[in-house]
């Protein structure tokens, strides 16, 4: 009998799954891209079909390479990703809306007089990014039909039939109550969903159905969001440490332990995980774009692409003056300005290529500073360190300066796909409740770990170059809510 289990990581642009075998490690590995639409008005919606496809897809070649079947199946998912579509027969009724998209901005200035309600409930700021907001734009632009829940109820319905959630998505919505961990009728009723039949929120490990899609009939019994899930694989599950996942975005998330800890600090304070009807907890602080500002400086022609950061930046010794906000999709944790845009200052006839990377590197690693002081502001101490995974980890330049910036030593994790082991360990939960959390979990020993090479004036001194710019960009487009 196999103990194998197939984890996918089903993601904004693209599925990753992993067939793990808990003696041999990663047995099969699959991928799938997921290409989403990025229309006007910040529009960003993908085919449903094209995310189930990735799936089985992705999970397919695993469990080809693996040549064994495996004993169940854990799902990652995206989190605020949501679309409409039919109970009865699993059709989508509408495109999936993915969490980039920004068009129910005008449905939150509207909510406006609500918002700190909805935060004291949800723990959760009243921001577009959020799935709540979606579904009710999807409400009143697109159909009053079917349901209409995040992405991975559709997904598990598609797969298995059930109609779930697990807790940790669940409060990606803003209808969750953060300390009841079940849906709140009165953020339903702000949003006008009060009438919505939604998922039953379940546990991240647990069997919720079975599914065939893979060949043989095998149990789902891992679900979660997949930051969550980075987090659970980083092993950071006492209250105080932290992770960051530098892909499209970074997520940058802080355990605060079993009792929901309310922010001050303009983090979200959401659900980490529901593991046996016990609720962990975590502050979460996002940079929305990383790669992607990563891919705008490469279709400038600035760099060939990822892999040529550390190359180009590396030809001068610093960014000589140059300032880069890169908010391309504007500012998240702890500002909430998703209508701000980028700026780029202290261009001079010198600034080169160069200047331009070590800017960028320079601009995502503060944004992520200030998440972090905002986690220790949360937490009453500061973070000891910050553990790193997701592609970018591979640029050595971006880690240093993260390390020099936030004076803390950066751990990266050795471990490709994080998100997906992360899957995978609940899979193996929820077919063995008796396993104990830290067995299920991979060896997360870091590949590197990059030590703060500046001082802490001089770290002082960039992070208020930073936040210069930031002022400005903040005092050029005043809030209009
Ligand atoms: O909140 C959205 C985020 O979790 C999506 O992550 O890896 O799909 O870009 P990713």
């Amino acid at each position: 009998m196999s103990r194998a289990v197939l984890a996918v990581d089903q993601g904004t642009s693209g599925t990753k799954a992993l067939v793990i075998c808990p003696e041999r490690g990663v047995i099969g590995t699959g991928t799938a891209p997921v290409t989403p639409r990025y229309g006007p008005g910040d529009s960003v919606e993908v085919d449903p079909a094209h995310l189930l496809s990735s799936v089985l897809d992705a999970g397919r070649q695993a469990l080809a390479e693996a040549g064994e079947p495996v004993a169940a199946v854990g799902l990652a998912n995206q989190g605020e990703t949501v679309l409409a579509w039919d109970p009865d027969t699993g059709t989508p009724l509408t495109d999936a809306v993915v969490w980039q998209d920004r068009r129910s901005a005008d449905l939150c200035a509207g909510l406006d007089d609500r918002a700190a309600e909805l935060t004291r409930i949800t723990g959760l700021p009243l921001d577009p990014y959020f799935a709540a907001p979606k579904m009710a734009w999807i409400r009143r632009e697109r159909t009053s039909e079917g349901v209409v829940t995040t992405s991975d109820s559709w997904l598990v319905h598609r797969l298995t039939g059930a109609f779930v959630t697990d807790a940790a998505t669940a409060g990606r919505t803003q209808l969750l109550d953060l300390d009841d961990v079940d849906w709140s009728p009165r953020a339903l009723e702000i949003f006008g969903l009060g009438d919505e039949r939604l998922p039953a929120i379940v546990d991240a490990a647990g069997p919720v159905g079975t599914t065939t899609a893979f060949g043989a009939p095998v149990p789902l019994t891992g679900l979660l969001v997949d930051q969550q899930a980075a987090l659970l694989a980083q092993n950071v599950t006492e209250a105080g440490g932290a992770k960051c996942t530098y892909g499209t975005g970074a997520f940058l998330l802080a355990q605060t332990g079993t009792s929901p800890r309310r922010t001050t600090s303009g983090l979200v304070s959401c659900v980490a995980w529901r593991l046996g009807g016990r609720t962990s907890y975590c502050l979460d602080g996002q940079v929305y774009t990383v790669a992607s500002a990563v891919r705008w400086l490469t279709d400038l022609g600035v760099i060939s692409g990822a892999a040529d950061l550390d190359r180009v930046g590396g030809s001068v010794p610093d960014s000589g003056g140059v300032c880069f906000v890169p908010a391309l999709a504007g500012l998240a944790a702890p500002w909430w300005r998703g209508d701000v845009r980028g700026s780029l200052t202290g261009l001079g006839l010198g600034s080169g290529p160069g200047h331009l990377v070590r800017a960028l590197c320079e601009g995502i690693a503060a944004q992520v500073v200030e998440l972090a002081s905002a986690a220790s502001a949360d937490l009453g101490a500061p973070l000891t360190g910050l553990r790193a995974d997701g592609g970018l980890t591979r640029s050595a330049l971006l880690m240093q300066t993260q390390a020099d910036l936030l004076q803390i030593p950066v751990e990266v994790s050795a471990l490709p796909d994080v998100t997906a082991l992360g899957a995978g360990a609940l899979a193996r939960l929820g077919l063995d409740p008796t396993l104990p959390v830290a067995e299920a979990l991979p060896d997360a020993k870091p590949s590197a770990v990059y030590e703060p090479r500046i001082g802490p004036d001089e770290a002082a001194e960039r992070m208020a170059r930073f936040r210069g710019g930031v002022t400005a960009l903040l005092e050029r487009s005043p809030a209009t809510t």
